[in-house]
């Protein structure tokens, strides 16, 4: 018991000793402030609005599931658009004039991002490129320039840069004794009547060449690379129209008699042909020549495809004495002016943009990256060849005419080349007629 006492009286020795020096030793304590809540980075969720084919957004989806685990509090949620690419705009057009905050991000037409961004609906990129010390340079500067600055601001990046392409049926080339894709117009008909011709004692359904014929963007991709091809184009150097030039009608008589006159083209050409059933009639075994995006290669290419493995690509032809055209397309990535979580959206584009991504897009879709970094990765040489082969094409391809209002102008165009490849009206009065509406519209809007 006495031993107990001892060693509690020591106990409170040592203690109040312990106590007397961390006393001396401190400096008061400052009197307790009220406690900063820990600083959690907030979940936000951005609506990223995208379309294509179906193969494209499933790829989409693949992209948002590594963005988010790489960035926990950003959800991305897709919206889908369809795939053409007018009805694309309309479901972005109406929320952006109604200065609605979603989508924060989307894909924009090339055709379209000038009048997006005269319309004062794109966010400007340039303070996070800073901010960020984000590398410019492995964009291509004339895309970046031409298509994505506007009033000295970038307001888009490039996601993807399309051309138009002729795919041709290899296998069906040789068996007719053909040893190369034709280089002209006029040997694009011989051989695709003559093959046409043979094919059908089995196929019925069997046609030489299809292309996009509907009334839609895509008629005046296909008519400009006609007309470039013969010399022509829509409007001259200064912006005035030039659309019913002789070059032009005999461009446009040849389109229309492709289906009427030759035959090799079918008559839904004008009522039903945009990419997708181009590329399916193409794709199922039933035509010779295929005019199309690069997006189709990968889908000929796929392992439950009927003609993987026999399909090659080749620059369009053209008429004696022109040259293969192009037309320049592809899609742009940009961010909503009216967006309330532009830093997650700023992270999503850098991350649709980064190598990975854009690499991605080349291997499994057979994109055109926007990037031009990728182009020589081995994997991307090995796997999309016809990228780097056709480089010329991808590098001279035409653009179309680079007003905000264009989406006017190739309502006209639409029309009457419509019209005429239909049989509705005579080439040269559709021409002479769709000249007079451009001229009304650049008056009314100017010419920039
Ligand atoms: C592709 C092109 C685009 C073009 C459209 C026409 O999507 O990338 O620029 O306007 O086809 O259908």
């Amino acid at each position: 018991m006495r031993s107990k006492v001892i060693r509690l009286l020591a106990l409170l020795v040592v203690v109040a000793l312990i106590a007397t020096v961390s006393f001396v030793g401190c400096k008061p304590k400052p009197a307790p402030q009220p406690q900063k809540p820990v600083e959690k980075p907030e979940k936000v969720t951005i609506v990223f609005a995208v379309g294509g084919a179906p193969s494209e957004i499933d790829y989409w989806h693949s992209v948002i599931d590594k963005f988010e685990a790489k960035n926990p509090n950003i959800t991305v949620d897709l919206l889908r658009q369809p795939m053409q690419t007018e009805t694309r705009m309309q479901t972005l057009v109406t929320p952006l004039s109604g200065k609605e905050s979603t989508p924060d991000v989307f894909l924009m037409d090339v055709a379209w991002v000038g009048q997006f961004a005269a319309s004062g609906w794109l966010a400007p990129l340039d303070d996070f490129v800073s901010k960020d010390n984000y590398d410019l340079s492995v964009f291509f500067k004339k895309t970046l320039d031409l298509a994505d600055t506007y009033k000295g601001k970038l307001r888009a990046l490039p996601v993807y840069i399309d051309a138009g392409l002729l795919y041709y049926r290899k296998d069906l080339l040789k068996k007719y004794g053909y040893t190369a894709p034709p280089a002209t117009w006029d040997e694009l008909v011989k051989m695709a009547q003559k093959v046409q011709k043979g094919e059908r004692k089995d196929n019925p359904n069997f046609w030489g060449f299809v292309w996009q014929g509907k009334q839609y963007e895509g008629l005046v991709c296909d008519f400009l690379e006609y007309i470039v091809s013969n010399g022509g184009n829509i409007l001259d150097k200064d912006g005035n129209p030039i659309i019913n030039s002789d070059n032009n009608v005999e461009a446009l008589t040849f389109m229309r008699d492709l289906i009427h006159k030759y035959n090799i083209s079918p008559p839904n050409t004008y009522t039903e042909m945009t990419e997708e059933p181009v590329r399916t009639t193409f794709q199922s075994g039933n035509a010779l020549f295929e005019r199309n995006w690069p997006y189709a290669w990968a889908l000929h290419n796929a392992d439950d495809s009927p003609v993987k493995g026999k399909v090659g690509i080749a620059p369009l032809p053209h008429f004696p004495g022109g040259e293969s055209a192009a037309t320049l397309g592809g899609w742009h990535i940009g961010m909503n002016i009216y967006s309330k979580h532009k830093e997650a959206a700023w992270k999503f584009i850098k991350f649709v943009e980064s190598y990975e991504t854009q690499k991605g897009f080349a291997m499994n879709l057979g994109w055109n990256p926007g990037r031009k970094d990728v182009y020589d990765d081995p994997d991307v040489v090995a796997k999309a060849p016809y990228l780097k082969d056709l480089r010329k094409v991808f590098v001279g391809a035409v653009p179309r005419p680079g007003v905000p209002y264009y989406t006017k102008l190739s309502s006209v165009i639409q029309k009457y080349v419509n019209a005429a490849i239909a049989g509705k009206m005579d080439p040269k009065e559709a021409l002479d007629k769709a000249e007079e509406e451009l001229k009304e519209i650049i008056k009314q809007y100017g010419k920039g």
